[in-house]
């Protein structure tokens, strides 16, 4: 092999991140070599001191990681032999690197999605102390980026939680089919050796919520799919979408125009040039790593199409997309748990936009269908009532009532009552509605699901 081949046949400089799982999954294999009498009771000991002696060695920093050893498994199974002779030789019995490989990256990404649930949790307990923090704040709500009605800011950052817990939903989802054990597959048709495989997957905690060991039933299928990266990228995927959409959110509201919030310095830049700037650099980028995730997510599935049964080398490929989705979205979800405990709001900036913006006419055609005005001719009325209020560049309840007569006669005085902001508001008590009396029951909610908030 020429030095290029080996570099670029070779995964251990990427790889070696597996190194806790593969020791993990050798240990239990051994294990049960044992039990069956496929090795000695002697052997497995060796072999038991040996790994303890790696992991120090990579733990210290003192394992040499060698590219001629082409990846994690080989370079520990050679410092395996080193250490203790042939019983480091025999850890491989009744099983290929293609089942071995297949089984750390499993048992890897199943510690990783458990670190992802915990900052996902930690997430949404900012943004509902946030929402505690702003049940009364007014802000306008949008559709079309235009101003539509006024909601609560609060419930605005409730709509992220549910986002948010949902995909925390879906990561238990993926973490089940995660959650299965390819060893005992082999290379891809199983082996001859009389392998317990239901022992290794309870060693490793590759069971069902009733206890049941989860094992691949198909050799084939176990050494070759990687649905369960690409399912996972997809999970991640979503969850980084959740971030981008309110990263889109936070430097809109952080800009000038809008103003309706405050983000701490650190985590803002200023600019080389104008020293007036300060730039939403976290929120900016987190939404650009959302193009990088879903990029991996491109690349896994495109990697699985085509490729024949069993186990292809083209699978060596879904490491470091699936390796660098995991750092993205922890870093990313850290970060935004702590930004959002940060973040304050100008209740002042968001009354003034929403005035600005005829929040409350949906408010006054409800009122005239009180009155009992069909509400198509309702509104209309209102349409009209919002051009003279334009024209005289004013609100909706700072027009006079005979103006607001003139209308539709059966306004009266109490029309002012809706025409608020906080009226508005109030009003939209359905469940799920922006209603502060809703907003404090969804908070309780969400508290009892996730545990109350230091
Ligand atoms: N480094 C390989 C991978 O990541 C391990 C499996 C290699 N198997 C093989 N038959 N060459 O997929």
């Amino acid at each position: 092999m020429s030095e290029l081949v080996k570099r670029y046949t070779s995964s251990v400089f990427f790889d070696k991140r597996l190194w806790q799982a593969d020791i993990q999954g050798s240990l239990a294999h051994a294990e049960m070599l044992a039990n069956q009498r496929i090795i000695t009771a002697a052997d497995h000991a060796s072999i038991q001191d040996g790994m303890a002696t790696i992991t120090l060695e990579i733990e210290s920093g003192a394992f040499e990681w060698q590219l001629d050893l082409e990846d994690v498994h080989l370079n520990i199974e050679a410092r395996l032999t080193a250490l203790a002779g042939d019983a480091g030789k025999r850890l491989h019995t009744g099983r290929s690197r293609n089942d071995q490989v297949a089984t750390d990256v499993r048992l890897w990404l199943r510690g990783e999605i458990d670190l992802i649930a915990g900052l996902l949790r930690d997430l949404q307990l900012a943004l509902v102390k946030l929402a505690e923090k702003n049940i009364d704040t007014v802000m306008p709500g949008f559709t079309h980026l235009q101003v539509a009605q006024p909601v609560s800011f609060g419930h605005h950052m409730l709509a992220y939680v549910e986002m948010f817990a949902r995909d925390g939903e879906r990561m238990q989802d993926v973490r089940k089919r995660v959650n299965f054990l390819p060893l005992g597959a082999a290379a891809l048709a199983g082996t001859g050796y009389p392998l317990d495989r239901e022992r290794v997957a309870i060693a490793l905690g590759m069971v069902d919520a009733q206890g049941k060991a989860c094992i691949c039933q198909n050799s084939l299928d176990a050494v070759s799919d990687r649905d369960f990266a690409i399912e996972f990228t997809a999970a991640a995927s979503i969850a980084m979408v959740h971030i981008s959409r309110m990263s889109e959110e936070l430097i809109l509201w952080m800009s000038q125009n809008f103003g309706f919030i405050h983000i701490p310095d650190r985590f803002t830049t200023g600019s080389s040039i104008m020293p007036q700037k300060k730039n939403p650099d976290v929120p900016e980028l987190a939404r650009g790593k959302t193009g990088r995730v879903v990029g991996h997510l491109m690349g896994l599935i495109t990697l699985m199409k085509g490729q024949p049964l069993a186990y292809n080398k083209d699978n060596q490929e879904d490491k470091e997309p699936l390796f660098d989705t995991v750092d993205t979205l922890k870093d990313t979800l850290r970060i935004f748990a702590e930004m959002t405990s940060g973040i304050t709001t100008k209740p002042e900036a968001m009354e003034q936009a929403a005035l600005r913006g005829y929040a409350t006419a949906t408010d006054l055609a409800d009122y005239m269908v009180k009155k009992g005005l069909p509400f198509r001719d309702a509104h209309e009325a209102v349409a009209h009532a919002v051009k003279a209020a334009i024209a005289h560049n004013v609100d909706l309840s700072e027009l006079p009532l005979e103006v607001l007569q003139g209308f539709n006669a059966k306004i009266e005085k109490d029309v002012y009552d809706v025409l608020s902001l906080r009226g508005s508001l109030n009003a939209r008590t359905t469940l799920g509605g922006t209603a502060p009396v809703q907003v404090r029951a969804q908070i309780a909610r969400h508290e009892a699901r996730l545990g109350k908030p230091a």
